[in-house]
């Protein structure tokens, strides 16, 4: 704790101006003015699990999809519509798109990986 105060004068110039279009939308894909799009898509946009709980029928699994491989036009669509468990956000197409890039760029192995030629 005694050391924090080091890191300020890096925190106080964590603003827009100061930080590259990547540490934008890494920022934003965790702190999109709502709930975290990560707690839901996964450090990486991979998916993960949300919650596991039994009803009647047994057990259900409730999963955020991988969004790896959406496009930004279905991205901003989504981001910017009503769904059964995903929150509608109101982010701009930049903020969106800075989203998009962080996330394609974040997984540049994977999709190069996994771009099959059709
Ligand atoms: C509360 C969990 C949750 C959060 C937070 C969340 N999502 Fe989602 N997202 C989902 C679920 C679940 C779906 C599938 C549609 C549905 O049932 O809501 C989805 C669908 C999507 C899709 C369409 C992919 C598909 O296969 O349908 C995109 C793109 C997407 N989300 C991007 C985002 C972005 C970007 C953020 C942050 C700004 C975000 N999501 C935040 C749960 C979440």
């Amino acid at each position: 704790m005694k050391y924090l105060w080091f890191l300020l004068p890096f925190l106080l110039s964590a603003n827009e101006d100061f930080i590259s279009h990547y540490e934008y939308g890494e920022m934003l894909y965790q702190q999109p003015r709502g709930v975290s799009c990560a707690e839901c898509h996964g450090k990486n946009g991979e998916g993960r699990i949300i919650v596991e709980f039994r009803d009647i029928h047994g057990k259900k699994v409730l999963r955020g999809p991988d969004i790896r491989k959406e496009t930004l036009a279905s991205m901003i669509n989504s981001v910017n519509n009503y769904h059964k468990i995903m929150p509608r956000y109101y982010l701009t197409d930049e903020e969106v798109k800075a989203i998009y890039d962080y996330l394609q760029k974040k997984n540049s192995t994977y999709l190069a990986e996994t771009n099959t030629t059709q």
